[in-house]
């Protein structure tokens, strides 16, 4: 496919996503009947679309419309480049712009310009204060792609050298000594050696570091009380640590097993119908579910598809996880409390609240990484028994 091609392609998706479904779905289904495209085409338009749907309100200012065609004039417009250069109506090329789309408008509300719906600017603000802008600049920019090396397997440079055999080039990351960002063929990952055979894992670095922030002692008795995937029970079962995953939802945790197996370390799985019959761990982790604000990078539609009923019963479920942890800890255990968003209603906030309804506990650590210091959005808070 030539480049206006795709443009075209992601065109054709962006109004499919605008109408109302799900922006994997709309892309499955532009693969499903246009077959003809390669793996390489495919991911070119996949990047459009996501590129557009991260800078959709500014595209959508830029392109003097809100359908697929103007998202994507404005989005190329955005990015410095000249759309007449693409839209050209050769062969599958979109058609050449109108008198109507020539005309450039660059009146945009702050909120427009940093992609940020106008209903959440006020607490972006309340939340990152002076860092607002570059944050909410930076999750209009694609995420870098980061691996968890196993150390139950090998060390950082023994994984890099077994990725680069497979051409995955990488470099080690600042946010925590498990981090290696790839730097070249990302999309070869998950059929590298390293993948396949245990050594790494993909996992955003700001998660890594939150999992390096709990100290984990090897043999330590610890519930991952929202376990999902499992991401964080996996790391921390690297560690030595002895895991139990939990979840509302059994079916998120369907992987572990083979995720485990994978990388050599073993993970007890517990319904959630049967976790009153456990207690007496050192530490219970509540990666929380949360609005996502700190990953809209790698999770654009969220942030459009989020309004304030949705954070309302979000902040509900997160004061009842908090509220059900400290049944679980034994004398002296600790609890940890982790969102991947930036906002300070599911952070702070919600800490504070459970320790005024918890005066025998009490704050021990608390961090807010943001897109700017590398890795995703991510918070995290430690508390103990006084
Ligand atoms: C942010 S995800 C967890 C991601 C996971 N820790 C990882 O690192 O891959 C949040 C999880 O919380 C689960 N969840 C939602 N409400 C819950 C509740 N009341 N109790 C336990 N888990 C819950 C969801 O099913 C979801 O899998």
């Amino acid at each position: 496919m030539t480049p206006g091609a795709r443009v075209a392609a992601a065109i054709e998706v962006l109004d499919s996503y605008l109408s109302g479904t799900p922006v994997e779905q709309a892309l499955t289904g532009w693969a499903r009947g246009h077959r003809f495209a390669g793996s390489k085409d495919r991911a070119a338009i996949r990047d459009h679309v996501f590129d557009a749907v991260r800078r959709l309100s500014s595209s959508q200012a830029l392109g003097g419309g809100t359908d697929g065609r103007a998202v994507m004039l404005g989005l190329l417009r955005g990015q410095g480049l000249d759309p007449a250069e693409l839209f050209t109506g050769e062969g599958h090329a979109p058609a050449v712009l109108n008198d109507v789309e020539t005309v450039i408008s660059t009146e945009m509300t702050r909120a427009q310009s940093l992609d940020c719906p106008d209903w959440l600017m006020p607490a972006f603000d309340e939340s990152l204060g002076k860092d607002t802008d570059a944050v909410l600049d930076s999750l209009r920019h694609r995420a870098p792609v980061f691996v968890r090396v196993n150390l139950a397997r090998c060390d950082r440079d023994d994984a890099a050298a077994i990725l680069a055999e497979d051409g995955v080039e990488t470099k080690p990351s600042k946010l925590a000594v498990t981090a290696l960002e790839v730097l070249i063929n990302p999309r070869k990952i998950k059929n590298s050696r390293a993948f396949l055979e245990g050594f790494v894992e993909l996992q955003d670095a700001a998660s890594q570091a939150v999992i390096e922030s709990l100290s984990i002692q090897p043999g330590m008795r610890v519930l991952d009380y929202c376990a999902g995937g499992g991401g964080k029970a996996l790391a921390m079962a690297a560690q030595g640590a002895d895991v139990t995953a939990h979840d509302l939802s059994w079916e998120r945790m369907k992987d572990i097993p083979l995720r485990a197996e994978r990388a050599c370390v073993s993970i007890k799985r517990v319904r959630h119908g049967n976790l009153k019959e456990l207690g007496g761990f050192d530490l219970v982790l509540a990666d929380a579910p949360c609005s996502g604000s700190g990953s809209w990078r790698r999770a654009p539609h969220g942030k459009w598809l989020l309004n304030a009923e949705k954070l309302a019963k979000i902040h509900a479920a997160q004061m009842d996880i908090l509220s059900a942890m400290p049944a679980f800890l034994n004398a002296g255990g600790r609890m940890a409390y982790a969102t991947c968003s930036v906002l300070r209603s599911e952070n702070r906030d919600q800490v504070q609240r459970f320790l005024d309804n918890h005066p025998d506990f009490q704050l021990t650590t608390e961090h807010q990484f943001t897109p700017l210091d590398g890795g995703d959005g991510f918070y995290l808070a430690q508390m103990s028994g006084k």
